[in-house]
């Protein structure tokens, strides 16, 4: 990972001042011949149903889940009790409640849901002021004639079935909002007469709490996220659900869609063989439809964990594999089959902070953790 600092930086003195083998983890048998370059980290070989996995970001929640398939209740209710957490959490900026917002300061959220064994969908896009779009997704799926509802008229939909609409922007994401302003233009900065020229965004976090966030809106003004939450269950029959949730890539032309709302890119799933999603670039997984091509690997008998490093290879085939391109990026693959069977892979070793290994969450039955991610590339993706 290049050092951050040697990165074109204009918030001035103030937040600069302060601030394998190819052998799937956990994976069955692969068939001779579809073994897939990539690193995968040694993991003894396990199923176990049920099981529910998600995005790292979802391992304090994943117990809830777990909780609901213990007791026989429905693999969509445990993903969705997962991101619902995540969703309602302020302090988690890439979903739902205090999620980063687009380039006006709109908190715009897409979300999708899918239920094997009935095998339906449901999924929202630019939807504002709802917090849980994911159950907005689900209402979609089970009381409209309809699978994908966008914009106000997903919001319209939402308040019709009894979602509370409400302000999502939080201090802190409002304020990673202005500081991303005042860096893209110098309308929103002191001007030259003003004695905090230099300061710039001084005047934005102006209390020790807003001062204890400097470093991670440094992170996030730099370093746009895609953020996202995805969880994927499979219970002790075998029946299969999943749900992708986001607030999309922070700072985005209003309107953006990325994967996360897209049937077959940022979720998919088959009742008879398992199901996969996607965080990190969207718009990298839609161009692949990297949910449906999991799905489809593993029907050919790839394991959860090479059939996600096929779809990142589809990712890098995109770019000629020139890693000068695909360092501006990360996307992240997730996946398990109906025997409880699971796998992730990242485009990149090292995750967003380009520190810590990549890694996704699973809870087995016995506990909640984290698990590396096996890669396609060694070191961490930058921005320009
Ligand atoms: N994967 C989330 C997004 O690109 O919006």
């Amino acid at each position: 990972m290049k050092d951050i600092t040697r990165r074109k930086f204009f918030l001035g003195t103030f937040l600069a001042g302060i601030a394998a083998s190819a052998r799937g983890a956990l994976g069955a048998a692969i068939p001779e011949g579809m073994r897939l370059p990539g690193i995968s980290p040694q993991a003894a070989a396990k199923s176990a149903r049920p099981l529910i996995i998600s995005s790292a970001n979802g391992v304090n929640a994943l117990g809830r889940g777990m909780d609901i398939l213990k007791s026989g209740g429905d693999t969509l209710d445990a993903v969705l009790a997962v991101v619902n957490v995540v969703e309602d959490d302020p302090n988690d900026d890439s979903v739902g409640y205090g999620g980063l917002p687009n380039e006006d300061g709109d908190v715009e959220l897409d979300a999708s849901v899918m239920h094997g064994p009935t095998r339906r969908a449901g999924s929202v896009a630019s939807i504002r002021q709802i917090k849980n779009p994911s159950k907005v997704a689900r209402a979609v799926m089970e009381r409209t004639n309809h699978l994908m509802l966008v914009g106000p008229g997903a919001l319209r939909f939402a308040q019709a079935e009894g979602f509370e609409a409400m302000i999502l922007l939080t201090d802190r994401s409002r304020l990673a909002w202005l500081a991303w302003k005042a860096q893209t233009t110098k309308n929103w900065a002191p001007g030259l007469d003003s004695p905090e020229w230099k300061e710039k965004l001084s005047m934005i976090l102006d209390t020790p709490e807003r001062l204890a966030w400097a470093s991670h809106i440094r992170d996030v003004v730099l370093r746009p996220p895609t953020g996202t939450i995805n969880c994927l269950a499979v219970n002790q029959k075998g029946d299969i659900s999943g749900t992708t949730t986001t607030s999309g890539l922070a700072w985005k032309i209003a309107g953006r869609v990325g994967d996360s709302p897209i049937i077959g890119a940022g979720l998919y799933l088959d009742n008879d063989i398992g199901a996969a999603g996607s965080t990190g670039k969207g718009e990298e997984n839609i161009k692949i439809a990297g949910g449906h091509t999991i799905v489809e690997m593993m029907r050919k008998g790839l394991s959860p964990t090479d059939a996600c490093l096929e779809a990142l290879h589809r990712v890098a085939r995109n770019y000629n594999n020139d890693k000068r391109k695909l360092d501006k990026f990360h996307i992240f693959f997730y996946a398990l089959n109906k025997d409880g069977v699971h796998g992730s892979a990242a485009l990149w070793e090292k995750s967003y902070d380009g520190k810590t290994r990549s890694r996704y969450a699973v809870h087995d039955g016995s506990s909640a953790r984290e698990l590396e991610c096996a890669y396609l590339y060694e070191g961490g993706s930058i921005e320009d």
